[in-house]
């Protein structure tokens, strides 16, 4: 972490440095490197940055320019010490200090109660105090210190030997590359911790590997654990890992007697002081299993609030001295155990996989499983993804199946269980020939897609108008996938313009089509006219477009046909367009039909500019943040959010100082709870945000 006494004199030492280069020495390098740590620090452990990317970025640039002319002065722990090259050996193996145990599982409050007795028998106390925290969904890691700066960092392994992952930690930047463990009077520590992923950044990568017509990473967990053993520590430190630290499993002091370290929750609060991002503000020291379990289920309850994955919480014996006495089995603590959430697993039967051809003619294999509720939800059909994903996990039509839905991810099948096979099982046959037309399948090399290549494939067509309709794309309400096909199939669909010219006194005439449905549907296409154009290029189904890409290409022109004009390189040359992106979007504008339906599209009255509707950033909500909790009864979730990124404001994912406005709807929980402690934000019923944006 930093080490300056004074915060308020590294937030104002920053911009000292971006005005004039001070004359480099020792002291001032150091003060740079201070001011940077600091930052990273309110930025990736507290998530309370204090400057803006841009500016961070510059400190940085200047940093490494200080150290550029002066290679003598960079010392191991600099920021600018991340990174690194990519790596071409295999981790090499090394040994924990101490071995990396397992932790005992309970289930229910009677297990804890059980837990709670022997614990208490050991002691031979009455009551024990215990500090209970969130058991994190990630990888294992455990961290080495000496003289205060990282040494090492490894996986877990098998709990003795785990693989050297030192470059690949250093990459994420809630890590400090040193700690004043000294003034504890610590020489050298083992910390342990989880790695993961948060929700949003597990979000925000999947949709990148959507975007490429990759199949998804299944959670958060897969993810971290994967992302440590990446070769290429640039594309660690790409994907935004978090580390949670919670336990120092050994310590070699420094000659000073150590005072901090005699209960676990003063371990938590060392490292936070630190300038880890340890469960200290998540953890609760209670007397007593009633109120443990209580918490526990608090937190269960909570669950989907928070911003990454728990599977559970980790119940520890508070006072280290009585941990050393309860001492462990060979493969668990008996001082810890974890209260396991219910499993977000069940298990069903595939009966038969349909073969759905996308908008880019992409085939798709769909499990049909028995209906099965997994947390609250029924899941009856699961994406297979590609060819590759049948085979890999060995599915068979009539196989029983362990399918997870876990959080906000899509539910996937984990494996088949051919243990229970009875021989009736059959294959899945992949087709040869398009469902839908019947034109023969395609695969390019190294790819694991089979496509229908003909691009007037009726499925495809509907495939792509749905998409053009879509609430990320033109967001035409009322116009759901029902009625696109009910529309294509009697020929007011044929293509994407036929959206604005839809024969309404027909449609009036059919059956379950209301006046009123009508005007809301007519409306609502009218007023998607208007869309900003980053809208209309994600709309258009550009192969590889995402709607992050979308909004970066949108800010590249003032016009939808100056994209046209753009060569591969000046594609290329645009942040995060890579070569397949950018060939893709030259491959489109190439095309005459495709320059025909802009053209269409613009006489029909769509903008194409940038900047030409009242959604632009400086909309009246503009950087206003919002966050809805509970049941709204007035508006559909997604509407409200709609109505408050229309106006240019902002939606956060959670509770947290950077937030300005808190939509509480009925049933409202734990954010409700967490934001009444923080004065900043305001609280707001339906009502008054509907007031609210109807002032604006
Ligand atoms: S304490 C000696 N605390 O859960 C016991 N573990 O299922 C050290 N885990 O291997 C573990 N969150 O990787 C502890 N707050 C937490 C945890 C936690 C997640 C993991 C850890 C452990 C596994 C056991």
């Amino acid at each position: 972490m930093y080490n300056a006494t004074s915060t308020k004199e590294l937030q104002s030492a920053g911009s000292s440095f971006l005005k004039a280069l001070p004359a480099i020495d020792v002291a001032q390098i150091e003060k740079l490197r201070d001011v940077l740590r600091f930052h990273e620090y309110r930025y990736y452990v507290l998530d309370e940055p204090l400057i803006a990317d841009e500016e961070y970025d510059r400190l940085y640039k200047a940093l490494a320019a200080m150290e550029k002319q002066h290679p003598e002065l960079v010392t191991k722990d600099s920021p600018t010490q991340r990174v690194a090259g990519a790596l071409n050996t295999a981790f090499p193996t090394v040994s924990h200090l101490v071995p990396m145990l397992s932790l005992d599982n309970s289930y229910n409050a009677d297990d804890l109660v059980d837990w709670d007795r022997r614990v208490r028998e050991g002691a031979g106390q009455s009551e024990v105090d215990y500090c209970v925290e969130p058991k994190f969904d990630g990888a294992s890691i455990s961290l080495i210190y000496e003289d205060d700066l990282l040494t090492r960092g490894a996986t877990r392994g098998d709990g003795v030997q785990g693989d050297d992952i030192t470059t690949n930690i250093r990459q994420i930047r809630s890590v400090p590359l040193s700690a004043r463990f000294s003034d504890y009077g610590i020489q050298q520590i083992e910390i342990r911790g989880e790695v993961l992923l948060t929700k949003k950044h597990f979000k925000a990568f999947n949709d990148k590997l959507a975007e490429q017509n990759l199949p998804p990473l299944a959670n958060p967990r897969n993810a971290a654990s994967g992302s440590l053993r990446i070769k290429d520590p640039e594309e660690v430190r790409r994907r935004n890992l978090e580390a949670f630290l919670y336990n120092v499993s050994y310590h070699v002091d420094a000659g000073v007697p150590n005072k901090v370290l005699e209960t676990h929750a003063g371990t938590l609060k060392m490292l936070w002081d630190l300038g880890f991002r340890s469960p200290e503000k998540e953890k609760k020291v209670i007397r007593g299993i009633k109120g443990v379990i209580d918490y526990c289920q608090t937190f269960e309850a909570g669950r989907d609030d928070l911003p990454y994955e728990i599977d559970g919480m980790v119940v520890k014996v508070n006072s280290l001295e009585l941990q050393d006495k309860l001492g462990m089995t060979t493969h668990h603590p008996r001082w810890a155990i974890a209260y396991k959430f219910k499993a977000r697993q069940a298990t069903s039967k595939l009966r038969a996989v349909e073969f759905q051809v996308g908008r880019t003619g992409a085939i798709t294999p769909v499990a049909k499983i028995d209906p099965v509720p997994i947390g609250g939800v029924t899941v009856g059909s699961i994406s297979l993804f590609n060819e590759d994903v049948i085979r890999e996990k060995d599915l068979m039509i009539g196989d029983s199946v362990l399918v997870e839905r876990a959080g906000d991810v899509i539910p996937y099948i984990v494996k088949s269980l051919p243990e229970t096979r009875n021989g009736l099982e059959q294959p899945i046959v992949f087709p040869t020939d398009c469902p839908q037309c019947k034109s023969k399948l395609f695969k390019e090399p190294g790819e694991a897609v089979w496509r229908c290549v003909n691009i007037d494939c009726p499925a495809q067509v509907v495939e792509r108008i749905i998409h053009f309709v879509s609430k990320d794309a033109m967001d035409i309400r009322s116009f759901g996938e029902a009625n696109v096909r009910k529309f294509h199939e009697l020929g007011f669909l044929p293509d994407i313009p036929s959206v604005y010219r839809l024969p309404f006194d027909k449609i009036r005439q059919m059956e379950g089509f209301g006046e009123k449905s009508i005007t809301n549907l007519s409306a609502a296409i009218e007023t998607s006219k208007q869309q900003p154009l980053h809208r209309l290029i994600f709309a258009l189904g550009i192969r590889f477009v995402g709607e992050t890409t979308a909004k970066t290409l949108a800010q590249q022109v003032s016009h939808l046909r100056d994209l046209a004009g753009l060569s591969l390189e000046q594609l290329q040359s645009i942040e995060d367009v890579g070569v397949k992106v950018a060939s893709s979007i030259h491959q489109f504008f190439a095309n005459n039909a495709n320059l025909k339906l802009i053209d269409e599209l613009e006489t029909l009255g769509l903008n194409l500019q940038r900047g030409q509707q009242a959604t632009q950033a400086g909309g009246s909500l503009h950087e206003q943040t919002f966050l809805f909790t509970g049941t709204l009864s007035k508006l559909k979730r997604s509407e409200a959010e709609a109505m408050v990124e229309a106006q240019g404001g902002k939606l956060l994912s959670g509770v947290s100082s950077k937030l300005n406005y808190l939509v509480v709807g009925e049933d409202a929980g734990s954010k409700l709870e967490k934001a009444k402690k923080i004065p900043q934000i305001n609280i707001l019923t339906e009502e008054q945000f509907i007031k609210m944006i109807g002032n604006q």
